[in-house]
């Protein structure tokens, strides 16, 4: 299963994320894809692992040899495998690859193209792939979601993180494989803001999470998720990762 966390920006992906990657860590036996699709690259320090090399690296290294002459096509395939194998980084049953940031503006549209090809080439080898995707629609418009099975639509209680929710949906439809996204609130100080909520889209509302102080502490401190233990939101969290399949 390849599940997306999407949404506006700041609204709790890399947290909900973050989260998720901990609790398949505390599955033995689950072979775990991480992907840190946000070319700032939240999720490598809510889990204190740091990518030596990321996609955008190997990008830029797999067109050097090409443009070198160095590498026929048919090598080509063999040079990405080995490259992606070298960029991932294992913590238990978890493998963490980093997207990374391209150095020439204006050109994040190739390295999503890449995280596409590069979900589609190592995701059959693991049990689970969670992505933290980057804020807004661009990778849902780049064809990165054609992968994806899940997207788990993340907004705070503003309607403006609703309606971008409601947009992504809306753009991924057309190209998302399987059927599946549901929205989860994150931030919640009053049930009733989740009820107005549910009255107010057509998502389907399949969790929320009250704010909660051990979140903030753990972002304040950096320290790493992995660690993070039970609390409100954590519950919270791992329900709505249930509901859609993936815990
Ligand atoms: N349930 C919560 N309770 C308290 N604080 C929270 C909660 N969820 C998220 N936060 C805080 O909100 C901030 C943004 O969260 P996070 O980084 O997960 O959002 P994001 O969607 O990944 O943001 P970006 O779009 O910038 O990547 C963080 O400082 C985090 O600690
Ligand atoms: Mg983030």
């Amino acid at each position: 299963m390849i599940l997306a966390v999407c949404g506006k920006g700041g609204v709790g992906k890399t947290t909900i994320s973050a989260v998720a990657a901990a609790a398949l860590r505390r599955r033995a036996g689950v072979r775990v894809l991480v992907v840190d699709g946000d070319p700032a690259g939240g999720l490598g320090m809510a889990l204190s692992v740091e990518a030596k090399k990321t996609l955008n690296d190997v990008r830029v290294e797999v067109i050097d040899e090409v443009k070198a002459g160095e590498r026929s096509k048919r090598g080509l395939a063999q040079a990405m495998d080995y490259r992606l194998a070298e960029a991932i980084i294992e913590n238990g049953n978890l493998a963490f690859l980093s997207i990374g940031r391209p150095d020439d503006v204006g050109c994040y549209c190739r390295v999503n193209s890449f995280l596409k090809m590069a979900i589609e080439s190592l995701a059959g080898g693991f049990d689970m792939t969670v992505i933290d995707a980057e804020a807004g629609i661009e990778q849902v418009n780049r064809d990165v979601m054609a992968t994806v099975d899940y997207i788990l639509l993340v907004s705070d209680t503003s309607a403006k993180g609703v309606r971008v929710a409601e947009t992504i949906r809306d753009v991924a439809k057309r190209m998302v494989g399987g059927d599946g996204a549901g929205l989860v609130i994150n931030r919640v100080r009053d049930e009733g803001e989740v009820e107005s909520i549910r009255r107010s889209t057509s998502l389907d509302v399949i969790g929320w999470i009250p704010e909660d102080d051990s979140i903030r502490r753990y972002d304040e401190n950096m320290t790493s998720f992995f660690d993070l233990p039970e609390c409100p939101a954590r519950i919270s969290i791992e329900n709505a990762l249930k509901a859609t399949g993936l815990l």
